[in-house]
């Protein structure tokens, strides 16, 4: 495979063009699927994406501004379903902070990389980890706080 190495000596590796191990595997057997009960969840977001069709639910519960439990459930294309579930691994245990600083390319990162093609599928991931942490905020504002 030439990656145009030669021309470019500033790529010191070349594209990823097909799903790494890890994709595949996280693709394979998902970690943190499932729906968490609406009585233990306390951060909920749904999220699409409007170029594919692809949604992605996520649950959170969060306990002294730790992420204890996360759940995710998909309907998307195998790059949704790996990044979405890199996603959970890397915000489980997490503090909010830690978590909602997250980025798609830490995702994509983890998985050794993935398709440039299938790069926006690991943005539904971090947007609903984002909005599921601002939904648990404005969840545990005391009524009537700014
Ligand atoms: Fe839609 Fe991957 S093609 S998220």
């Amino acid at each position: 495979l030439n990656t145009g190495d030669h021309e470019h000596p500033e790529e010191r590796t070349g594209p990823v063009l097909y799903y790494t191990e890890a994709v595949i595997d996280h693709f394979m057997r998902p970690r943190n699927v499932g729906e968490i009960d609406i009585g233990e969840a306390n951060g909920f977001a749904e999220v699409g994406d409007p170029s594919c069709g692809d949604t992605l639910k996520l649950w959170l519960v969060v306990q002294d501004k730790t992420i204890s439990r996360i759940g995710f459930r998909t309907f998307g294309c195998p790059g949704a379903i790996a990044t979405s579930s890199m996603m959970t691994v890397l915000a489980l245990g997490k503090t909010l902070d830690a978590a909602d600083s997250l980025t798609d390319d830490d995702v994509i990162d983890a998985l050794g990389g993935i398709p440039e093609r299938k790069k926006h599928c690991s943005l539904l991931g971090v947007q609903a980890l984002r909005s599921a942490i601002l939904n648990h905020k404005e969840r545990s504002q005391p009524p009537g706080s700014p």
